[in-house]
């Protein structure tokens, strides 16, 4: 099929790709003439495994461009620009999607497809629809559940497909929708076909979800830490419940990035205005709980230098939100890294793949290469995001670069035994203190 993307940041450049992995002639519009010559010459603008690949592959078959005129052989429009959290407010900024579809409405042609795969405000499908259905296409909407490090599996083989369709149902949109994704279909992905409202909500609704098994357990985190408690083996022991299940348990700094953070806080504003706040108002417990892990860490590493950390060295390892990524959007890890630095700290901070990221957010940070160089001389080392090449360090070999074994794990990713065993001081986010004592 004809498709055009349009907005090719995160999601829209993967989704531009894995359509034309699917065998679609794509092309992908972006306003920022940067990312276009970018994505044109094969790379991609940011980190994310496979994508690479996929842009080298496409040959013809993908082009981006920064003219909306472009699009006008594609039938199927879809709209990924970003939907991110308002300045001042929960609410979500929905100027990138009302500009992207009264641009698009030119060159809509009766019996088009636009498909929305942005995150919106419930609500927002049914007025942009009457935009659209102005020029006889029409509008169906398509959430996407792509995890950042697996958007290209989560968009090629999804776990589910939701359609959102217009009042009374749309059998042409669905069709075509089909045909679109006839791959995941013919591997029996569920897919479900439903309301506008449904389709909306079925996205932030699960986000929501997540943010709250995060949350929950890294309450049971705080209880942890004042009982003596280990979280680890509790969230263990109540995962092998299969109805609540072991995944998203992992306590630790709590969630970051693009999506859950302002994804919750815009549920919320929009619960606000439809008059039924009441409803989310776990949210904010959610929302607080989170940034109370930040503050916790902070505190932990203080209390592991002695009660102060002006003039402390402190090795940062992990600065993206998640490992895999090189997003640093409200990254847990660079928001800690910021404030041990405002108590005085000398941060040295690394990453395997968003010192880039961080930099351009924080230049103020000093930023080395390898975690062997961070921890040189520090009188502590914070672990902040669990990157396979930091679960996997060598307690003993790191031993030789700092000045005092101690280690915070802010993920709760190593072994406590090992590295207390090869002499480190080891503190966690809602485990025992054992062997308090730093060794030199
Ligand atoms: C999320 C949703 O998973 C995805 O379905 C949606 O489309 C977009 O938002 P993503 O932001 O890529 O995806 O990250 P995810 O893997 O969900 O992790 C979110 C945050 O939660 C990360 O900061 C991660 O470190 C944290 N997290 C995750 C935990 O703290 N504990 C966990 O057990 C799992």
């Amino acid at each position: 099929m004809k498709i055009s993307v349009i907005g090719c940041g995160y999601l829209g450049a993967v989704h531009a790709a894995s359509m034309a992995k699917l065998g679609h002639d794509v092309v992908g519009v972006d306003v920022d003439a940067d990312k276009v010559a970018s994505l044109s010459a094969g790379q991609a603008p940011f980190f994310e495994p496979d994508l690479p690949e996929l842009l080298l592959e496409a040959g013809d078959s993908l082009r981006f461009t920064t003219e909306m005129a472009d699009l006008n052989t594609a039938t199927v429009h879809f709209v990924a620009v970003g939907t991110p959290q308002q300045q001042g407010s929960n609410a979500a900024d929905l100027r990138f999607v009302d500009a992207a579809i009264e641009s698009l409405l030119e060159h809509l042609k009766p019996g088009d497809l636009v498909v929305g795969k942005s995150t919106v405000p419930v609500g927002t499908a049914a007025r942009l629809a009457e935009r659209v259905e102005t020029t006889g296409a029409r509008l169906a909407w398509n959430p996407e559940f792509l995890r950042e490090g697996f958007a290209i599996k989560d968009t090629l083989t999804p776990d589910r497909l939701v359609y959102g369709v217009r009042p009374g149902g749309d059998s042409d949109a669905v069709a075509t929708l089909d045909e679109i994704y006839a791959t995941a279909i013919a591997a029996n992905t569920p897919r479900i076909v439903t309301d506008y409202a449904t389709a909306e909500l079925v996205k932030v609704s699960a986000n929501a979800f997540l943010a709250t098994k995060i949350s929950f357990i890294n309450a049971m985190s705080e209880i942890a830490e004042v009982t003596g408690a280990d979280v680890t083996q509790l969230a263990d022991a109540i995962g092998l419940d299969d109805r609540i299940g072991r995944k998203f348990l992992n306590a630790g700094l709590g969630f970051g990035g693009g999506c859950l953070p302002k994804d919750i806080r815009g549920f919320m504003a929009r619960a606000e205005e439809l008059g039924v706040d009441q409803a989310l108002s776990f949210l904010s417990e959610v929302d607080a709980i989170n940034l109370r892990r930040r503050s916790r860490m902070v505190d932990l590493t203080r209390e592991v230098v002695g009660g102060d950390l002006e003039g402390k060295r402190i090795a940062v390892l992990g600065l993206a939100f998640k490992p895999d990524s090189d997003d640093v959007r409200d990254s847990p890890a660079l928001d800690v890294a910021t404030r041990l630095v405002a108590e005085g700290a000398i941060v040295t901070a690394t990453d395997p793949q968003a010192i880039e990221t961080a930099r351009r957010r924080n230049p103020e940070l000093t930023y080395v290469a390898t975690a062997a160089e961070a921890a040189r001389d520090a009188d502590a080392v914070v672990l902040l995001t669990e990157w396979r090449d930091y679960k996997t360090l060598d307690p003993a070999e790191l031993a030789e670069s700092v000045n005092v074994r101690a280690i915070v794990d802010g993920r709760n990713c190593l072994n406590p035994v090992a590295w207390r065993e090869a002499g480190w001081l080891y503190r966690a986010l809602g485990r025992p203190q054992h062997a308090p004592v730093a060794v030199s």
